[in-house]
């Protein structure tokens, strides 16, 4: 009898040919790796829904740049706690603010290491929000002259991209409009172009002490149940401006980079995020689940949906596990 049929099996016999028809990889090259700074000397907090994730004061942020930098990684996504908050987040766009001092730290050490400057007010306002608030709402176009200084004060700083998170609208075309003015055409915006309204955020809040202190985020960040909702978001983003498309968070969302990776041709980001990275750990250390090859497999899936870069809590693992062999 002989049957006819594809031998798929055939390319899967031996290490080498594994390697010579795999169509994916992931490079240290695509890894962002988020920090985040606090006030204060001889800090290194340990953010305990993170394990492996630290606050820094600045005077201990050598020894971690020297162990990113050494690990080839080429791009960090800094994050700024602040000892004061106010209604209006005044630390955000302060040029002594946190960030703005973290940001010369680092260009000082590290000319060549990119800097990305998440620009967000919800670490800086005491109330939480990622704006300002009027009658428990978050006005949009108040707040979007607030993320312009925001933007220029981390540019002057030293950031080489600009990050906005903070899902206003128009923020890209603002902020674009802000850099320019001010003389930084050549800073790049990197938008969080489809941003969830998201429980898979949780952990951050804790690591950035930036959790709404009433409601939530849901009239301003996307709803999960939508798809459609987000290719107008990126649309527009594109429209205004921007130069790299953020998708996030990314193992529940990976379709969006998919969707997103067909119809635009900017780079594209993943941000793998805090919950995700919690998950992975809290399993790790029960022994659940085998860690490494489950961020590369999660790598991969992001690299697969269409993402170039991926901003993720497991950089330097990945970094670490890619010099072994992958
Ligand atoms: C600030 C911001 C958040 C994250 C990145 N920038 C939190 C939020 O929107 O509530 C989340 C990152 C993560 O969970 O790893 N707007
Ligand atoms: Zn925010």
């Amino acid at each position: 009898m002989t049957l006819k049929f594809a031998r798929h099996r055939r390319l899967r016999t031996t290490a080498a040919l594994r390697s010579m028809v795999r169509e994916n990889h992931v490079h240290v090259n695509d890894l962002i790796y988020p920090l985040f700074f606090v006030e204060g000397t001889n800090k290194k907090n340990e953010i305990p829904s993170m394990p492996g994730v630290y606050q820094f004061s600045l005077d201990r942020l050598g020894e971690e740049l020297d162990e990113i930098v050494s690990l080839g990684i080429k791009s960090v996504l800094v994050f700024g706690i602040p000892e004061h908050k106010d209604d209006c987040g005044s630390e955000a766009y302060a040029d002594t603010g946190i960030v703005q001092k973290g940001i010369r730290v680092i260009k000082e050490r590290y000319p060549e290491l990119v800097v990305i400057a998440d620009t967000c007010l919800c670490e800086y306002t005491d109330h939480g929000h990622c704006g300002v608030v009027h009658d428990g709402y978050v006005d949009n176009d108040e707040s979007l002259e607030l993320l312009i200084k925001t933007a220029v004060s981390q540019a002057k700083a030293g950031a080489d991209i600009i990050a906005p998170s903070n899902m206003m609208d128009g923020f890209v075309a603002a902020i674009r409009a802000g850099l320019d003015e001010a003389g930084f055409q050549n800073i790049p915006v990197m938008s969080y172009a489809v941003k969830y309204s998201s429980a898979y955020y949780g952990p951050f809040r804790d690591a950035a002490n930036s959790a709404p202190q009433f409601g939530d985020r849901k009239t301003y960040q996307m709803d999960p149940a939508n798809a459609r909702e987000g290719l107008r978001e990126a649309a527009s983003d594109v429209e205004e401006g921007a130069d790299f498309l953020i998708v996030k968070p990314g193992i529940a969302f990976m379709d969006m980079l998919y969707r997103l990776r067909e119809t635009f041709h900017l780079p594209m980001v993943a941000y793998n995020v805090s919950a995700e990275y919690s998950m992975v750990k809290a399993a790790s250390a029960n022994g659940w689940i085998n860690e490494r090859e489950i961020v590369m497999e999660t790598m991969l899936g992001f690299k697969r949906a269409g993402a170039d870069l991926i901003i993720t809590y497991h950089a330097k693992d990945i970094a670490k596990w890619l010099r072994e062999g992958g």
